[in-house]
């Protein structure tokens, strides 16, 4: 029997107090990695880190504002510290909101955060990986990312996502670093809570994607981890849907 995926790996995955970036945390700690947890919500951010331990897994939480150039730094940084290297970066903390009206201030903090967020995560893990020899990056965009349903300043920060996933990836892929993006469908997540609340906004999402349903956290985290394991070695650039055929 092969054994588990990431046996020896360092994962590090931002926004991973729910949703997306918890499921891909315990994903990883179960492939054999160990995990630094990163999120502002500190005490759910420690509640992953103990699913993690309480499943024998090894795991550390850290608080991280990404949109704070300097405490991206100082989490890669306590990662390398920690954890001795950074093989796997998830660069997946993110924020939406489903208003019509376009409000600059919130504009801004949407592109501080999806945007700017990834960028100097990508900055410091490049950094680190250039020095050990290799790694690789997965960043989470959207369909937002590749196709226009979304509000204007999460469509622009998911198209960035895109584009600095390719430019990244033609930059290091000589250099030992995949770089790929995942773009998620409808799924099911804190995020989309206060929408399915209501039953029949739970039943137009389902209704919205082909399989016939939302997709869970786990389904996203599922192709994550194969981007950042060898199974994809010649896999790079590549922005994946996970979205029940929607894209299609
Ligand atoms: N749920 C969906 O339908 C869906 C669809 C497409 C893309 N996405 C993307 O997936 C990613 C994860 O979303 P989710 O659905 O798991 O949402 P979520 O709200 O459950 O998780 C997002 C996490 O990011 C954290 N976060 C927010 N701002 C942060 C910041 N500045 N610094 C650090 N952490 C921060 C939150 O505390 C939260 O734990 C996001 O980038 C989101 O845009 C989600």
């Amino acid at each position: 029997m092969p054994g588990p995926l990431l046996t020896g790996k360092v994962a590090m995955v931002t926004g991973a107090a729910g949703g997306i970036g918890r499921a891909a945390a315990i994903i990883y700690a179960q492939e054999g990695a160990r995990v630094m947890v990163a999120d502002v919500n500190v005490a759910a951010g420690e509640e992953t880190v103990a699913l993690i331990r309480g499943a024998g897994g090894e795991a550390q939480f850290m608080a991280c504002n990404v949109a704070q150039e300097e405490e991206v730094a100082a989490l890669v940084a306590k990662t390398v510290e920690v954890f001795g290297s950074l093989d796997c970066a998830f660069n997946n903390a993110g924020i939406t909101h489903s208003s019509p009206k376009m409000d600059m201030d919130v504009f801004r903090r949407i592109i501080d955060i999806n945007l700017m967020g990834v960028a100097y995560g990508m900055k410091y893990e490049i950094e680190q990986m250039l020095k050990q020899g290799g790694g690789v990056i997965v960043n989470t965009a959207s369909i937002a990312g590749i196709s226009g349903k979304g509000t204007l300043d999460y469509c622009a920060s998911k198209h960035a996502v895109v584009g600095m996933t390719r430019s990244a990836a033609l930059r290091y892929a000589a250099l030992g670093i995949r770089v790929n993006a995942v773009c998620p469908g409808v799924i099911e997540t804190p995020m989309t809570a206060p929408l399915i609340s209501d039953p029949r906004m739970k039943a137009h999402l389902d209704g919205m994607c082909p399989i016939g349903r939302m997709g869970k956290a786990e389904e996203v985290a599922d192709a994550v981890i194969w981007l950042s394991s060898s199974k994809s070695s010649f896999v790079t650039g590549q922005s994946l849907a996970v979205d029940g055929g929607f894209m299609a």
